[in-house]
């Protein structure tokens, strides 16, 4: 599949060593880096480019999933997933999640919701027939993305990241139309 997605104004693309500049200025930003992993900020650009080198491993085997890089007039403003969701207990890992961080700097510009729309239309076309959104229980930014993108707020579950989270899900079949 095609490692590139282009929507209205951002262009999706996998990510390289090169982006660890901007990996590490958005993870090393507390207001990102509290709903990401352990909530640490990062303090090292190495930090960066450890978790770009992890990308293809957290994508998975799935040809369509994948760590995107979000770019504006071929600027990086954020990243987006569609990866497998590790199952709670280190259970088999059938389910497949949405996900997106952005730098501060271009929240408000309705970015996540379209680079969201891009990662559902991906996902489905490659024939998953749902995909869920795991947020922090706090995290009401995030939780209006998925809102935005029309998902079911299946509340509080424990069913993912060994952890409780509030969990959205968009089923294929029941996708509505998209207004954002
Ligand atoms: C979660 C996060 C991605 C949400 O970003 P966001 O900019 O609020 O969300 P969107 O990109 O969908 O933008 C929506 C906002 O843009 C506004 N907007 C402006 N122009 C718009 C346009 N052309 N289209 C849509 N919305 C637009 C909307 O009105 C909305 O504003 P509001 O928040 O004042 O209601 C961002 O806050 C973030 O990166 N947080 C830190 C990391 C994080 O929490 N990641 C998720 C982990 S689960």
């Amino acid at each position: 599949m095609d490692a590139t997605i282009r929507t209205e104004r951002l262009l999706l693309r996998s990510m390289t060593p090169d982006d660890a500049d901007f990996v590490f200025d958005l993870f090393s930003r507390p207001e990102v880096a509290r709903w990401s992993g352990s909530g640490e900020p990062m303090t090292e650009r190495g930090q960066a480019v450890a978790r770009i080198e992890a990308q293809p491993a957290r994508a998975g085997d799935h040809p369509a999933c994948g760590v995107f890089g979000i770019a504006v007039d071929d600027a990086l403003v954020g990243i987006a997933m569609l990866v497998p969701l590790p199952s709670s207990g280190g259970g088999a890992r059938e389910d497949v999640e949405i996900g997106w961080h952005l730098h501060p700097d271009a929240w408000g510009h309705g970015y996540a919701t379209e680079a969201g729309h891009a990662v559902v239309d991906r996902g489905f076309s490659a024939g998953f027939e749902e995909l869920y959104a795991v947020t922090d229980p706090v995290n009401e930014r995030s939780q209006a993305v998925c809102r935005r993108l029309g998902m079911t707020d299946l509340g509080l579950r424990d069913d993912w990241y060994d952890t409780t989270t509030r969990a959205f899900v968009l089923a294929a079949a029941s996708r509505p139309g998209r207004d954002q």
